[in-house]
């Protein structure tokens, strides 16, 4: 059996680990929220219309925070269609994704269940098709107690106290040329920068989130970044990168692999967050905001069929991916990546939730279920809060297609507020068990109270509404630890939660 080692302190932190790195994302999409979140008529729709099955998935996830309303779509949305009477909201084409936007739901909508599923919103404005006033104008409407125009619409549709929304997304994307307004990363800069300056007038409690790459696979990555930030780093706070991996050709060790990219395209762009800062002489630190991130690949096909089916209908079922157990290990290793990297990336959203590549799934008029991917990223919400520490970790490793000494073993330990450590462990060998050696002699008397495991014989396993429990965690039998030290046999292929507590 192959062996590892992992040894801990709690003074050897990386940082404390913001809550928001568990954010998620819901954008007027395929069946986000039309069929996803909300479908008056179902039998367990609530009185605003919202699926209360739904809502309890979304609350077992503890998503503290909600990336909204897009995406691609916001980059030609008009904030204005989506407030006031329901009954006089427009019907608008959405280029983005070729269907029609019925306004049903809106930003008071969401708002409230948001508010229901505890988490507070993330807000992106259009910088695509619309620029500085009008980000300005949804600030007022949203952040400012009352007595101005926008201030007082809000009031006049039924909410006095303003939304207090604290974290807003410069646009999305910019850099793509499937955006509506594309930008050159100088355009984007520029704009981005009097928007952010705008709306910090309004409201200087607000943090602001500009757009980095779209991919670290785009041409301009990097350049993007340097040119962008050079107009408006001193006006923003955080930096975004978005990522979706894939695996079309079946290579499982290439594909949970991928995480060694995220690695280094979190590392890149920190870099030259700091180099404008130093180019600047500035004494501003900019964070990361990894605000889309998952694997995405299944449902591209299928897509395409739709739009030759039926372009511009409501709620079209797109990007349905179904996700595979593989896909569970990837998604809890990239998890384990941004916990590693929690000093930098200080929000993150896995796109999206409901739906359109999402952990949770509907059927309009019919059942909830969670895919795979749901459930690290239900242990990582659960128990990786608190403080990121800086592990000492050995592995065996592998090469594979793009990367060399790939550690068999992914890790990253977090200590909770309670005192209890968790270890969070993807091993990635399809054959072998991998015996794991721990110290712990630091922390004093802990013993391991649990050992979650997320293992299926089929990499290609999935879950459905027929058969919710194909790939689910289970328990394992835990082992004593001898003052602090002892051993834990992490089954080949499989995402592993090892606590502890006193
Ligand atoms: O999350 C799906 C889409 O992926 C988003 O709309 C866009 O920002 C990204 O390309």
């Amino acid at each position: 059996m192959k062996q590892a080692k992992i040894i801990l302190d709690k003074d050897y932190s990386i940082s404390r680990i913001d809550n928001r790195l568990f954010g998620s994302f819901i954008e007027h999409l395929g069946r986000a929220v039309y069929g996803g979140i909300y479908e008056p008529g179902h039998p367990l729709a609530d009185e605003l219309g919202f699926r209360t099955d739904v809502m309890e998935a979304v609350k077992k996830l503890g998503v503290p925070i909600v990336r909204y309303p897009g995406g691609n779509f916001v980059s030609g949305f008009r904030w204005e269609d989506s407030v006031g009477p329901r009954e006089t909201r427009p019907k608008r084409l959405d280029l983005a994704w070729f269907t029609t936007e019925t306004n049903e739901v809106g930003l008071h909508e969401f708002a409230r269940w948001a508010d229901k599923a505890g988490a507070e919103m993330m807000y992106a404005i259009n910088l695509g098709t619309r620029g500085p006033e009008q980000a300005r104008d949804i600030v007022e409407y949203c952040n400012h107690k009352s007595g101005s125009l926008y201030s007082d619409m809000r009031i006049a549709n039924g909410r006095k106290d303003p939304f207090n929304i604290k974290v807003w997304c410069l646009g999305n994307e910019m850099d793509g040329p499937w955006q509506m307004g594309q930008k050159t990363a100088y355009e984007y800069g520029r704009v981005a920068n009097e928007a952010a300056k705008m709306m910090k007038w309004v409201d200087p409690t607000i943090e602001l989130v500009a757009c980095g790459s779209s991919s670290s696979e785009m041409p301009t990555f990097g350049d993007w970044e340097l040119t962008m930030l050079n107009e408006c780093y001193e006006n923003i706070d955080y930096v975004s990168l978005h990522r979706y991996y894939a695996n079309p050709t079946g290579d499982t060790p290439g594909f949970l692999a991928r995480t060694m990219d995220m690695d280094d395209f979190i590392h890149s762009v920190g870099s030259i967050c700091d180099a404008v800062k130093g180019r600047k002489h500035s004494k501003k630190q900019v964070y990361l905001s990894f605000d889309e991130w998952n694997v995405w690949y299944h449902s591209r096909q299928q897509d395409e069929e739709i739009w030759k089916r039926e372009k511009w209908d409501r709620a079209l079922p797109l990007l349905e991916d179904i996700y595979n157990f593989e896909d569970a290990l990837l998604v809890g290793s990239m998890l384990i990546t941004l916990l590693r990297n929690a000093d930098r990336v200080k929000i993150a959203c896995l796109a999206q939730l409901v739906n359109v590549i999402a952990p949770i799934m509907t059927r309009n008029g019919g059942g909830c279920w969670a895919q795979t991917i749901y459930y690290p990223f239900l242990h990582a919400s659960c128990y990786g809060r608190g403080t990121a520490l800086r592990a000492i970790a050995k592995s065996p490793v592998y090469d594979c297609a793009d990367y060399e000494a790939v550690p068999v073993i992914d890790t990253a330990a977090t200590l909770g507020d309670d005192g209890s450590v968790t270890v969070f462990c993807v091993n990635r060998d399809m054959e072998d068990a991998c015996l794991l050696d721990l110290d712990l002699r630091a922390f004093g008397e802990l013993q391991m109270t649990e050992h979650i495991v997320l293992h299926h014989d089929d990499v290609k396993a999935v879950n459905t509404e027929d058969c919710p429990d194909r790939v689910t965690p289970h328990q394992l039998p835990i082992s004593k630890l001898e003052k602090g030290s002892g051993q834990v046999c992490l089954p080949a292929l499989s995402w592993n939660v090892l606590r502890f507590g006193p």
